[in-house]
């Protein structure tokens, strides 16, 4: 079912001092900031030669990172996202098999405008996944 890891992404406190530290200390491509205010982030993408990983900075009040922040004051891994073919195909498996997915369970269109669903991260050793229909 799973494919390539699309990305990996790590909730930070401050995206200007995340993206900093990846560009000079750790020598990485990294993007300009973008606000999504529909996704409740702002995101950066570092650029990476088999893959990328994304930081995001809670935006707004509603955040859906702002809880996982509270938790992780100095930022953490909050997802990593497979890509998978069939994205309906791909949850109407995992829901048979007995794992939840996040929210109503229909795909909603992700930071990339393509579908994602979430997969219930206690389902899954602790890491919320994100499914992407590439
Ligand atoms: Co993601």
């Amino acid at each position: 079912m799973l494919g390539r890891v699309n990305h990996v992404a790590i909730a930070v406190p401050d995206i200007a001092a995340a993206s900093r530290a990846y560009r000079e200390t750790l020598g990485a491509m990294v993007s300009v900031a973008q606000a999504l205010p529909e996704h409740g982030v702002t995101v950066v993408f570092v650029e990476l030669p088999n893959t990328k990983v994304e930081l995001l900075e809670p935006l707004g009040e509603t955040s859906p990172i702002a809880s996982f922040l509270a938790k992780n004051p100095d930022g953490g891994m909050h997802h990593i996202c497979y890509e998978v073919a069939d994205i309906l195909a791909a949850r109407d498996q995992l829901v048979a098999k007995g794992a939840r997915v996040l929210g109503d369970g229909d795909p909603k269109i992700g930071a990339h405008g393509k579908p994602v669903l979430f997969l219930h991260p206690k389902d899954f050793f602790g890491t919320l996944i994100e499914l992407e229909q590439v």
